[in-house]
């Protein structure tokens, strides 16, 4: 066994088993990391180091300039649906606050911007007659990105539909993809010129799961008879997109990205393995594999993914749903457990909750595994057909305080080294990873935790809108500088 000294701790290392000051421990790249302090320049020069907001999420002002109303602006009206009956009306006031916001960005040290452009701003109905103050808006946005050195990267949907769509149906319908393609064409017409960076979705699994089968986002919708042309029109709109900037943008860099969480079955039980298995197809295949050309997944006896391709046999032109994105967006925020559960309809899988199963966990509850990261960030860059990968989200929610205008958040710190470690490993071993984009600028109403949950490297006091740059904040600033 090998004996690694340092100052304050000893730590014997022995295959992926470590243990420091004699406590086991199974984490290997925190060790790794406590050895080896990764450092931004492993990474090389030309890597993107970035920081993400989203409109709904940041911008506030929801009724101002001509702004429609948004499924989460509804939404969030509704009794019992956002913890403390928080509602994203004001946020952190990213409308009025851009420059400011942007100049802590460049602050910290960041090279890329990623934000979203709220739909409602542009097309106050979905449809129809754009808006032209809402155009002026991203216009401004870029600009001062562009001006500061911020190289900016746009999310084209990030959650907000516009309300007057869901009343046709939302995402679940066929109109949607004429919808959405009308709004791309004419944020490229806009921001073509100025902006090559684009990610046409963010986590669709995300938005279709939580928001039409599961009720717990926006627009608050369930079942399966939702959930799956949601899931159709998502494929179809996210390769679309891709399409549209390409003949519209030259020489663009186009993305989309998804969320991933590696799924572990609790025992070796046979069913527990089974029900594992039929997790992962939905929170990894289900959307990546279609927009590379394979089509859905399908696994015998699993009852979705039945359904899944009969209604498929009836969509038109699913050959569509293939696009040749130039990199593949990943945001990891946890890692999963499950084991089967009779009683769940179509999964028949629970999970076995981190907090029970005793392993690190953030204040959202979600399970800290930097190993299982850098499995997901191989596992889907070894696809067929995936060329670039971004880690276009990462980051944690922990309980910050807020003491003599300090926060000391030494877990996020922790967080991120660790996983910042598990990404070079997995860069140095080959994988094409171009960029990592913090989540987030500044803590912001995240969607059914409202205010409470904060993910920011600075902290906002959402009565004054008074920021505070947190331990984490300027740990990044001293890691890029
Ligand atoms: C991601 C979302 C982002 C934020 C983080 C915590 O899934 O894309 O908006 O809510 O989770």
């Amino acid at each position: 066994m090998d004996t690694i000294k340092t100052p304050l701790i000893t730590c014997k290392m022995k295959e992926e088993l470590f243990v420091i000051n004699n406590i086991p421990y199974f984490h290997s790249f925190f060790v790794y990391n406590l050895i080896n302090k990764v450092k931004s320049s492993d990474f090389g020069n030309d890597f993107l180091w970035g920081v993400v907001i989203a409109a709904q999420q940041n911008e506030g002002a929801f009724n101002v300039d001509g702004r429609g109303l948004s499924i989460w602006d509804v939404f969030a009206r509704k009794q019992g649906k956002i913890k403390n009956s928080d509602n994203p009306s004001h946020a952190c006031e990213f409308y009025y606050r851009y420059k400011d916001d942007l100049l802590l960005a460049k602050a910290l040290g960041f090279k890329v911007f990623r934000f979203s452009i709220s739909w409602t701003r542009i097309l106050p109905e979905g449809i129809g007659r754009p808006n032209k103050q809402g155009l002026a808006f991203y216009h401004k946005v870029i600009d001062e990105c562009l001006e500061l050195g911020l190289i900016p990267f746009i999310t084209l949907y990030h959650w907000d539909l516009p309300f007057e769509l869901e009343k046709e149906g939302g995402w679940t319908s066929h109109l949607l993809l004429k919808w959405f393609s009308r709004f791309v064409t004419i944020c490229m017409h806009e921001y073509g010129d100025k902006v090559k960076n684009w990610i046409v979705l963010n986590e669709p699994m995300g938005f279709t799961s939580l928001g039409y089968m599961l009720g717990k986002h926006a627009p608050g919708r369930f079942g399966l008879d939702n959930f799956l042309p949601a899931i159709h029109n998502a494929a179809m709109a996210q390769a679309e997109g891709g399409r549209i900037i390409r003949s519209e943008v030259s020489n663009a860099y186009i993305g989309t990205s998804f969320s991933c969480s590696e799924v572990m079955p609790y025992s070796d039980k046979d069913a527990d393995i089974k029900a594992a298995n039929r997790m992962d197809i939905l929170l990894n295949r289900l959307y990546i594999e279609p927009t590379l050309g394979m089509g859905y997944p399908f696994e015998e006896g699993f009852a979705f993914t039945d359904k899944l391709h009969f209604h498929n046999k009836a969509w038109k032109y699913t050959e569509r749903m293939k696009f040749d994105f130039d990199f593949i967006g990943i945001q990891n925020y946890f890692a999963l457990t499950v084991k089967h559960n009779a009683i769940i309809p179509y999964i028949q899988a629970s999970e076995v909750s981190a907090k029970t199963r005793k392993v690190p966990i953030t204040a959202m509850g979600w399970e800290i595994n930097a190993d299982s990261f850098y499995r997901m960030v191989k596992r889907f860059a070894a696809y067929d057909g995936v060329k670039d990968i971004i880690i276009s989200e990462g980051g944690a929610y922990f309980k910050d305080q807020l003491i003599n205008g300090v926060v000391d958040d030494q877990e996020r710190i922790k967080y991120f080294q660790d996983y910042l470690s598990a990404l070079l490993k997995a860069k140095q071993e080959g994988v094409n990873i171009k960029g990592y984009l913090a989540w987030t600028l500044m803590d912001n109403f995240e969607w059914a935790e409202g205010y409470k949950a904060r993910f920011g490297l600075v902290h906002v006091d959402f009565k004054t809108q008074l920021r505070t740059i947190k331990n984490s904040g300027y740990w990044w600033r001293k890691f890029l500088s």
